[in-house]
């Protein structure tokens, strides 16, 4: 049971690094909204729902943590809606949607690891 909870904790580490490697790939260059970036929050998302169940585990989880990052999360995802809608219009994406997009999954990984 702890060695498949780890398994899910490095699953849901993909999914952060594939959204935020994604995004810092884009902030370097022409800053777009990129399906890995979809996928990325995908697999974190379904990952972290799994984990926030507390099995494979001897000790109490931080559920109102656990709470921020879903509503973080939430948010993550309805800026890659409107950027990726915004890009499709105009052809950009504005930079108040761009940039909050990878400090908010910054945001996440420092709320997990450090509270
Ligand atoms: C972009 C979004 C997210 C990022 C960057 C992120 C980041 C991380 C990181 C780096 C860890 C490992 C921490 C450690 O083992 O010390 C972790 C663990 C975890 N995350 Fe996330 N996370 C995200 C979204 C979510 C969501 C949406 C949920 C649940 C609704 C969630 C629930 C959890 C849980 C339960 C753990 C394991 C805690 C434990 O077993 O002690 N995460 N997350």
């Amino acid at each position: 049971m702890e060695i498949l909870r780890s398994i899910v904790v490095l699953i849901h580490l993909i999914g952060f690094a594939t959204l935020f490697g994604a995004w810092l790939v884009e902030a370097i260059g022409r800053r777009r909204i990129t399906r890995l970036m979809h996928w990325g929050i995908t697999i974190a998302l379904v990952a972290g729902l799994a984990l926030a169940a507390p099995w494979g585990i001897d000790h109490e989880l931080n559920y109102v943590k656990i709470t921020i990052k879903l509503v973080v999360v939430v948010v993550i995802g309805a800026l890659l809606g409107i950027g990726a809608a915004r890009e499709r219009k105009t052809g950009s994406v504005p930079p108040g949607v761009f940039w909050p997009i990878g400090l908010l999954t910054l945001l996440n990984a420092g709320l997990a690891v450090i509270w």
